[in-house]
């Protein structure tokens, strides 16, 4: 049996779906190589390199299409210039493996249907333990990872690390990572290794000790809804949740330098988590990286394979990521690939042999022989999510945090033995008021730390109206006149809550205009944003 390599033809593809040194692992499974002429050039692997270890170099395409019984490829099979598919090409009965998007290729599923052929695709393998070594997805997208902090350095004017030279001091990059799958982690240990300080956020709460252990800030948000979905992967959030995580990564990213967002779910647009106002409220000179830009994007302003730069935001939508390091990426994509091919191909039948009772086989089989067997059956939950049950999307009333529950019987202690005290030498007055301020701490103290930090802006706006109280029982405390306790204790609570009052409008004011839409957004931006902070 034959195994045949092309060269790629989407536009700025460079990688190859076998290297040199794979393939020598190909022949020894009994199989014989032609690779098309130039298939490795874009990454730096030349013909000569594969004659070596044993292929024969074909000198076009048509003939590898012709005489490959298994064709490995990295896209699926496309339109040529010279207007044949590669789908009319390949042999009757022969087997592709690629990244195939089933999902989103029904018309060539119906193709290569008709010609016989069996189909695996990359991108349909299950995230259990046995298939790690064949994930073509996870191995892309860790140096895809790497590959945006790179692009967000080259793009950033400014140094990742801290630093206190004789010329002044640098502070640190801050860096959000948004989504902390296997391009996140890999963008956190690369971030960290420059010198950043990183902040990461992701809708699976199983990951927060992971991002903890590469030395990054997991962001707390509390919401009653996991992300954990079937098969390894992230399943899609509640419009409430999403609504309250976009609050969330606007209130980070006036903070932060660099954004990296990898937030996806298989299958599915990608959440537009980065508003348009977030992006106005970031610092001149930061830089957005959007890894889901093939998905539609995160960033609402994000476009596809290009650099923007919007309200002195640069954003990034960059969709051949793991194709500016082909050298890397084919090695590694060749090397799962062979992984798989060495499970499918039964050398004593010298055929492709697919075990449809096999989890991996049946994950990503879309075709066998021509039989259609996609979509497969879905994927056990893993044991650890919570069953999908239908419940309104709330935000949790969360149990106070363990500190406060051990301080609470200290402070309700010590609140008794004060009322105890001035029962028994104050007037009947003062202890009626006493008795109110302590119940109003406790109320005001559970009622802040119940809100969730995202609402902690809208809840400061509310305290206005509790400060307009403030104000109105001072003015009338300030009549009595004189120099007094009590009108002295008035000034100080009318100034206090003036303060608040002056803020919390400032602040209402900044979110309304964070969140309009329209041409004002740059007009607030010349004005919110003078120079770096
Ligand atoms: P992954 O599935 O391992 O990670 C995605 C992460 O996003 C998961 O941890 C998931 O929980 C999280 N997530 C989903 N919805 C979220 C939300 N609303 N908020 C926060 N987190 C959320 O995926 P992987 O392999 O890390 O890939 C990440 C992205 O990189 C994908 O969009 C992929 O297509 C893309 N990619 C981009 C390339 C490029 O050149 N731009 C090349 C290769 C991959």
């Amino acid at each position: 049996m034959k195994v045949g390599i092309l060269k790629e033809l989407a536009p700025n593809e460079k990688r190859v779906a076998a290297t040199p040194t794979v393939l020598k692992k190909i022949i020894k499974l009994g199989l014989e190589v032609v690779v098309e002429a130039g298939a490795g050039a874009g990454a730096q692997l030349l013909d000569g390199a594969y004659a070596e270890m044993g292929a024969t170099i074909a000198p076009d395409a048509a003939t590898v299409w012709a005489e490959a019984d298994i064709v490995l490829k990295v896209r699926a099979p496309m339109m040529r210039s010279d207007g044949k598919h590669e789908a009319d090409l390949i042999k009757e009965g022969a087997t592709l493996i690629s990244f195939f998007w089933p999902g989103q290729n029904k018309p060539l599923i119906e193709h290569l249907q008709a010609r016989k052929v069996t189909v695996l695709a990359m991108d349909a393998m299950p995230r259990i333990s046995r298939a790690q070594k064949m994930d073509a997805l996870s191995a892309m997208a860790n140096v895809v990872g790497y590959r945006a902090v790179i692009e967000a350095a080259t793009n950033f004017g400014r140094l990742f690390p801290g630093q206190v030279t004789a010329a002044g001091r640098v502070k640190p990059a801050q860096v959000m990572i948004i989504g902390a799958g296997v391009a996140g982690l890999a963008a956190i240990a690369a971030a960290k290794s420059l010198g950043a300080v990183v902040r990461a956020f992701d809708t699976r709460p199983a990951v927060r000790e992971q991002v903890q252990s590469l030395g990054a800030l997991f962001l707390e948000f509390k919401f009653e809804e996991s992300g954990e979905g079937a098969g390894g992967y992230a399943k899609q959030m509640s419009e409430a949740y999403l609504a309250a995580e976009q609050a969330l990564i606007a209130e980070n990213a006036k903070e932060v330098d660099i954004i990296i967002s990898t937030a996806v779910i298989p299958g599915a647009d990608a959440p537009k988590l980065i508003t348009s106002g977030a992006v106005v409220s970031m610092k001149p000179g930061s830089v957005i990286i959007d890894l889901a830009a093939e998905q539609g994007g995160n960033c609402a302003l994000t476009e596809r394979d290009k650099i923007v730069e919007r309200f002195g935001t640069k954003i990034v939508g960059f969709t051949d990521l793991a194709s500016r390091m082909a050298d890397q990426s084919s090695e590694l994509y060749a090397t799962v690939v062979y992984n798989l091919l060495e499970d499918v191909y039964d050398a004593e039948k010298a055929d492709v042999v697919i075990d449809r009772g096999d989890e991996v086989h049946r994950g990503i089989v879309v075709l066998d022989k021509g039989e259609l067997l996609w979509p497969p059956p879905r994927p056990k939950p893993p044991s650890h999510a919570p069953r999908p049950e239908k419940k309104p999307q709330v935000i949790a009333i969360a149990p106070p945090p363990p500190t406060s529950s051990a301080l609470t019987p200290i402070l309700l202690g010590l609140a008794a033995a004060l009322i105890g005290v001035a029962g028994l030498f104050a007037e009947g007055e003062f202890l009626q008021h006493l008795t109110v301020f302590l119940l109003a701490c406790v109320v005001g103290w559970h009622v802040v730390w119940n809100v969730s930090p995202a609402l902690h802006t809208p809840l400061m706006s509310v305290t206005n109206a509790i400060s307009g109280i403030i104000l109105v029982g001072g003015v009338l405390l300030l009549r009595v006149g004189g120099l007094q306790i009590a009108t002295i204790l008035a000034a100080v609570a009318i100034l206090l809550a003036m303060i608040n009052v002056a803020g919390g409008f400032l602040v209402t004011s900044r979110m309304l205009k964070m969140f309009r839409r329209g041409p004002a957004k740059e007009t607030v931006h010349a004005h919110a944003h003078g120079g770096r902070k």
